[in-house]
């Protein structure tokens, strides 16, 4: 691509250093510029359309702009814009969001945290695994464990959690009391012959061995994704959180669930927690919690750990932690508008009537040379691209097939979230089947046109 000088993409390459974004690379093509939207979609400065398959980033559950959402955002920016929730004060939509995700919470909660953005509130949740030890004469449970390949964020604590190499390499991270323990991807990992029940009891297993090892009296928390989103959609195998939460009660270790991704219908269940059973000490949420629309996070914290934060403010005093925009009355109001656009729409039931059509759809593709496996849940669904599909052989590193899959998908108008050699697809929950149908057309020939460049049929 030409960048033709003081274009917006030449300016942006002068001026913006990009998340998650090949620096070099970025330098010579520039960006994408999306200008506008309708539905799932969005529109580029040249009005070429692309249907967006995740959301953006698995967030904007309705869509790209929301008018009833704007109305609210204007009308509590002209009531009350700012203040902030340290030293005893508050605000109306604060207080009115935090009951309405307590009345919804998928075990007994009893207060909420807010911050801004999703690694915000897993940075919150593991200073409180660390103040809930000291409150309760433990201070040596200090270590904390999370899955390889999970992400619970960018910030230098959350990433330190998250099991991505490529997200520690020259940062000097992972901090460390973090561990990580195996992720239960069942396709891929399992041995010949073992089934899923078996596998889900060698993934539990390491965990155990893996506190054994470091002693339990150091472990204060485990989190996990009920669903893993950008390691790749990865499904927990059947009884895998069943066997894993034993051994977080045997060992009195808090278990944080990361439902960021999760949370708000998209596994067809209002969390993750509830489709998998998961009975945590605490939630982090964000994303649809807002529809994207404004950037807040929640952190939901059980009784057991409240209490334990009380005592501490009868010894040490204040609460000692807090963000400025906490708590923000612009991104409440949003975030509970949001809320009740949900229940109009009766969220859980849509995504649930709409997600066989969904998986169905895309299962199909499991019959094209380049697809080993399509597994999903809800609107989310990963699928993986199999260099040999008898022996579950992956493709050569350098081949770069994810990506080729995603350049292919862009050219036909569909906007994919490449993971590796994994496809994942979690759309705006208010897409339709004819979305679906065209979806699948779009990647049909995206996938096409990449088994012809690597001569595969
Ligand atoms: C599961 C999960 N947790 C946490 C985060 C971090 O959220 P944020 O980017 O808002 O900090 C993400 C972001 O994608 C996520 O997918």
């Amino acid at each position: 691509m030409n960048v033709l000088p003081n274009s917006i993409h030449a300016r942006d390459i002068a001026s913006v250093v990009h998340p998650q974004t090949n620096l070099a690379t970025h330098a010579e093509t520039g960006p994408l510029v999306i200008t506008g939207t309708s539905g799932t979609r969005v529109r580029d400065d040249n009005g070429k359309e692309y249907i967006e398959s995740v959301a953006g980033l698995w967030c904007a559950s309705l869509g790209f702009a929301v008018e009833r959402l704007a109305q609210v955002a204007y009308e509590q920016m002209r009531t009350l814009g700012y203040y902030h929730t340290y030293r005893q004060r508050t605000n109306e939509p604060s207080v009115d969001l935090a009951e309405r995700l307590l009345s919804i919470a998928p075990v007994p909660m009893s207060k909420v945290l807010f911050q801004c953005s999703g690694s915000e509130a897993n940075d919150t949740a593991i200073k409180l695994c660390w103040y809930y030890h000291n409150a309760i004469g433990k201070p040596e449970k200090r270590k904390i464990i999370a899955r390889r390949m999970a992400y619970h964020g960018s910030t230098a604590a959350a990433v330190s959690l998250s099991g991505k190499p490529d997200m520690h390499a020259d940062f000097n991270l992972p901090f460390e009391p973090f561990l990580h323990t195996e992720f239960p991807h069942y396709y891929r990992r399992h041995e010949d012959g073992e089934s899923e029940e078996e596998f889900a009891t060698r993934m539990a297993g390491a965990l155990e061995a893996l506190i054994l090892e470091e002693g339990p009296e150091t472990i204060a928390g485990f989190f996990a994704e009920p669903v893993m989103g950008a390691g790749g959609a990865i499904i927990p195998p059947r009884s895998y959180f069943e066997k894993v939460q034993a051994i977080l009660e045997k060992y009195e270790i808090l278990f944080v669930a990361d439902e960021v991704i999760c949370g708000f219908g998209r596994t067809g269940s209002m969390w993750g927690s509830e489709t998998f059973d998961l009975k945590p000490d605490m939630i982090s949420s964000a994303k649809a919690l807002s529809a994207a629309m404004q950037p807040i996070s929640a952190l939901m914290i059980n009784d057991k750990i409240y209490q334990a934060m009380l005592d501490q403010s009868h010894k040490l005093g204040p609460f000692a932690h807090g963000y400025t925009y906490a708590g923000h009355p612009v991104a409440c109001a949003v975030a509970l508008e949001t809320l009740k656009i949900y229940e109009e729409m009766d969220i859980v039931t849509r995504v649930r009537g709409i997600s066989p059509g969904f998986i169905d759809t895309l299962s199909a593709f499991a019959d094209h040379p380049l697809v080993g496996d399509v597994r999903g849940v809800g609107l989310l669904l990963g699928m993986e691209l199999m260099g040999d599909k008898a022996s579950r052989g992956p493709f050569a590193p350098d081949l770069k097939v994810g990506a080729r899959v995603g350049a292919n998908a862009e050219k036909h108008g569909l906007i994919l979230r490449v993971v590796g050699d994994r496809l994942v697809f979690a759309p705006p929950l208010i897409i339709e089947a004819d979305e679906i149908a065209e979806i699948a057309k779009r990647l049909s020939a995206a996938l096409d046109d990449t088994a012809a460049e690597l001569g595969v049929n």
